[in-house]
């Protein structure tokens, strides 16, 4: 799929790690991270079934449209989910809850040794049940179908290489070594070895890259891994409003932007290991550092304060029940089309 949808399967991103660290590990040392990185959305991203509070929140959900019923009930602490299409019914149990963010969470399921993705996800905004973005609904014969699209092999290494650390070992899809969530390897890169040389005490083998200091475009490529990077969107879209959940490429298209400049990189507006500042006002500082008057740069002839509430309007993204921050900083206009 590439137009829109939860998964736009792009190049394999990530690591090779042999055995990663769990966050519990760097935080033995790393106590500050890891407790500001903890509970975050990303450190949620994938949750094992039995762990997913939305599902213990609300233990029977169902929807029913086009001639196809799906409830989702807990059990113990799992849940099973049960299509119904005329006659044909087909009751499995669900495995991950992926997503649990601003929009909704996402189901996967295995029969037969193949994943499948639910074409129903829990949606925020509903508080209930509504069918998975991007993924309409199926009308082939089988069951299976109706109750989660097929995934192949390397779709499925995708989803949860991008969702979790661990998971892919040397390009292939390793869930004996998953670490559920995006985790600190995740973003600093197979660690294994710095843990070991820091019990050793050998400082020079101990040495991580330091993220810090990165350049704009250093940071749009790193987290571009799983936001995706300016490069895969402008080759394979997708076009239009759908694309505005592509920060970096929305980012990157700003005149703003600068990739040389770290003052426009991720990290200058958010907090890689903290939640999401949601405070308008909190970004002023982040514009000012380079619009203003003691810079001779352009200032606002409109306003002196909350400039993200209208350089950067939120949008709402068809079929996600949720609207995303238009990270192409511009004079949005009533009326003007998306730019792309
Ligand atoms: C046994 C203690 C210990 C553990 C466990 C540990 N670290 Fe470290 N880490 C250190 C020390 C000490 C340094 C500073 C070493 C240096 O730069 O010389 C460091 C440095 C770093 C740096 C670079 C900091 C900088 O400013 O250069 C990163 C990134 C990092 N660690 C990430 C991790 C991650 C991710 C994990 C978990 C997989 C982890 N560490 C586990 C002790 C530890
Ligand atoms: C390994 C993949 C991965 C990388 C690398 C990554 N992210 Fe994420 N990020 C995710 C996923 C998955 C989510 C969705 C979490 C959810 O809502 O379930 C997310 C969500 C977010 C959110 C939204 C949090 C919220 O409250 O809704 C922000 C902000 C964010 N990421 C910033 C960054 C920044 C900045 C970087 C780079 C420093 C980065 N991410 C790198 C996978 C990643
Ligand atoms: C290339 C990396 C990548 C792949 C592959 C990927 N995701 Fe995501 N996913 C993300 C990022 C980044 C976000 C956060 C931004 C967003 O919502 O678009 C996210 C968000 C989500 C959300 C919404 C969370 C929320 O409420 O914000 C769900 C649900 C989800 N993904 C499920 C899946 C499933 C299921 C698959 C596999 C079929 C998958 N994703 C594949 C990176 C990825
Ligand atoms: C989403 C990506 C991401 C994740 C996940 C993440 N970090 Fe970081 N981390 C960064 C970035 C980016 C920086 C540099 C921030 C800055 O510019 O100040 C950083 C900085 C650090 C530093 C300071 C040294 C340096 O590299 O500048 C340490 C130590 C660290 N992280 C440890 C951790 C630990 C421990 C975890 C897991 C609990 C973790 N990080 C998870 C992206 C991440
Ligand atoms: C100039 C400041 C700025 C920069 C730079 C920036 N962001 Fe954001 N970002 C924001 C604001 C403002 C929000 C919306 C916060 C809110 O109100 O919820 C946001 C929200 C997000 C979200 C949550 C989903 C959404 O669209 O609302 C993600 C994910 C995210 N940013 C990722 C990134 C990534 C990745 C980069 C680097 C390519 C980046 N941001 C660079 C200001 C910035
Ligand atoms: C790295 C420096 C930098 C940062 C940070 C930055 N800008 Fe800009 N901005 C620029 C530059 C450079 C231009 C192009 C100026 C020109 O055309 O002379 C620009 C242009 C603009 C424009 C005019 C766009 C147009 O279509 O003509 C607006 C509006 C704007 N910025 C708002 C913001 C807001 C709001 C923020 C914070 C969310 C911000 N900028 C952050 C450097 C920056
Ligand atoms: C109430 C909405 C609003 C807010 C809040 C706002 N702006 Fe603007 N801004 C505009 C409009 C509208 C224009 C276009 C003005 C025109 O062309 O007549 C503009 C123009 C600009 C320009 C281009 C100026 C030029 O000479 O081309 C910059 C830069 C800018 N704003 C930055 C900011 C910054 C930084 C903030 C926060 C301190 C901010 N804006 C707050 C509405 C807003």
């Amino acid at each position: 799929m590439s137009r829109n949808g939860w998964l736009v399967v792009l190049a394999a991103p990530l690591w090779t790690a042999a055995s990663p660290a769990g966050a519990e590990v760097c935080a033995t040392c790393h106590a500050k991270e890891a407790a500001r990185f903890h509970n975050t959305p990303m450190a949620r991203a994938l949750v094992p079934v039995s762990a997913a509070e939305i599902l213990e929140r609300n233990p029977s959900l169902t929807l029913e449209t086009g001639g196809v019923r799906w409830s989702i009930v807990r059990q113990g602490d799992g849940s099973v989910m049960t299509v119904t299409r005329g006659s044909q019914s087909l009751t499995v149990p669900l495995l991950w809850a992926f997503g649990r963010g601003r929009a909704g969470q996402t189901y996967v399921f295995e029969r037969g040794g193949v994943f499948y993705e639910s074409r129903v996800s829990f949606y925020n905004a509903l508080e209930g049940l509504d069918l998975t973005m991007g993924a309409p609904q199926h009308r082939g014969e089988e069951i299976e179908e109706a109750a989660g699209r097929r995934m192949d092999s390397l779709g499925a290494r995708d989803c949860f290489g991008c969702h979790s650390s661990g998971a892919v070992v040397e390009g292939r899809l390793h869930l004996e070594s998953i670490v559920p969530g995006v985790g600190c390897e995740s973003c600093h890169g197979p660690a294994a070895r710095h843990v070991e040389a820091v019990r050793a005490g050998d400082a020079a083998a101990a040495k991580m890259r330091p993220l810090s200091g990165s350049t704009a475009e250093d940071m749009a490529e790193l987290c571009g891994k799983c936001h995706r990077t300016w490069s895969e969107i402008a080759l394979r879209g997708p076009r239009g409003v759908n694309n505005v959940r592509f920060q970096p490429y929305r980012l990157v298209n700003s005149k703003c932007y600068g990739a040389g400049d770290a003052r426009i990189s991720c990290t200058a507006c958010h907090d890689p290991h903290g939640p999401l500042e949601t405070s308008a006002a909190a970004y002023d500082r982040r514009c000012a550092a380079c619009h203003s008057a003691a810079l001779h740069a352009k200032t606002c002839p409109a306003a002196k304060a909350n400039c993200v509430t209208c350089h950067m309007p939120k949008i709402e993204l068809p079929g996600a029940h949720a609207r995303f921050t238009d990270h192409q900083i511009r004079i949005a206009r009533a009326g003007d089309p998306y730019p792309n």
